[in-house]
């Protein structure tokens, strides 16, 4: 009777071990690429590059080059190099950009183009639930140097987040990246700020005007055009008078004889 017991209990044994190695191979296999997936996968070392996660994710070739062509990528990257320092990126993809009415990118100034990137940046790190408890207007990078300028406003219920600009209603569609310094949703608009898009009839200068030659413009001081010539001026200006107090006297001297 016990040698009966015991050889069945050896048999079970022989049994189950059989049974845990086979099952045991393929149980492992499929876990691997699993982890591989780019959600999942270890972070890289060094602090998140906005432009390689949004590579990664594909159909943002528009706004990769604006984000590299305004520098503001190579800012970002820098700065996320601090790791106390947290951004919430809007990214509208190519589907987006395609949508804007034609010429809306070519009608920008390289300055207005750094605005618009910006415009799309928040200076904080946001989740989704975040949003449900923002105030707003809330702060965007392009209205850094002065509160108030470059306002959007976020309004979420549940998972549903809604951007507004004033000019656009926009939704949040996804979450591409979100790690404790950096959070990147996709956008189903290109966010269109008013300062950019609405002219501003009283004072529409930010940087005051250069000696005197506002002076001889006398008719269309006031149209869009004048404006952004004066914009040209002033940083062509501001960056020669970088090489030199004599370079600036040249400047001031050719402005007044070139107009
Ligand atoms: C990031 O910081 C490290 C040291 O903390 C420095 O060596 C590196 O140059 C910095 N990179 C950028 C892009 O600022
Ligand atoms: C977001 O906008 C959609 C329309 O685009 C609207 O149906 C929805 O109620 C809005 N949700 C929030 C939270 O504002
Ligand atoms: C944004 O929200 C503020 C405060 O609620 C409001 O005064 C403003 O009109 C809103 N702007 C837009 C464009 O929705
Ligand atoms: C955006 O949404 C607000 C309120 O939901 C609406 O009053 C406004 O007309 C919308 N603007 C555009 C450009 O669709």
């Amino acid at each position: 009777m016990a040698k009966q017991a015991l050889f069945f209990l050896s048999l079970l044994l022989v049994f189950l071990f059989h049974c845990t190695t086979t099952l045991g191979q393929p149980a492992q296999a499929p876990t691997l690429p699993a982890v591989a997936s780019p959600a999942n996968a270890p972070a890289p070392p060094g602090p998140p590059d906005v432009i390689k996660i949004l590579q990664k994710v594909g159909g943002f070739t528009i706004l990769i080059r604006l984000l590299k062509s305004t520098g503001v990528a190579d800012q970002l990257k820098g700065q996320l190099n601090d790791s106390s320092i947290r951004f919430t990126l809007f990214a509208p993809n190519d589907n987006a950009f395609s949508n804007l009415k034609a010429g809306t990118l070519n009608s920008l100034s390289n300055e207005e183009k750094v605005r618009l990137i910006q415009f799309h940046i928040l200076p904080t790190y946001y989740t989704l639930e975040n949003f449900q408890t923002v105030s707003n207007p809330v702060r965007t990078q392009a209205g850094d140097n002065k509160p108030g300028d470059y306002p959007l406003n976020v309004t979420s219920v549940g998972s549903q987040v809604n951007i507004s600009s004033g000019l656009v209603n926009a939704s949040v569609s996804g979450t591409l990246y979100s790690n404790f310094q950096l959070a990147i949703y996709q956008v189903d608009k290109v966010l269109l700020p008013l300062d950019l898009f609405v002219p501003k009839p009283p004072s529409p200068a930010p940087a005051p005007a250069p000696t005197k030659p506002k002076a001889k413009k006398t008719p269309a001081a006031a149209s869009p055009k004048t404006s952004t010539s004066s914009i040209v001026v002033d940083s062509g200006a501001a960056s020669l008078a970088k090489h030199g107090i004599l370079v600036s006297i040249g400047v001031a001297i050719f402005i007044p004889f070139s107009l």
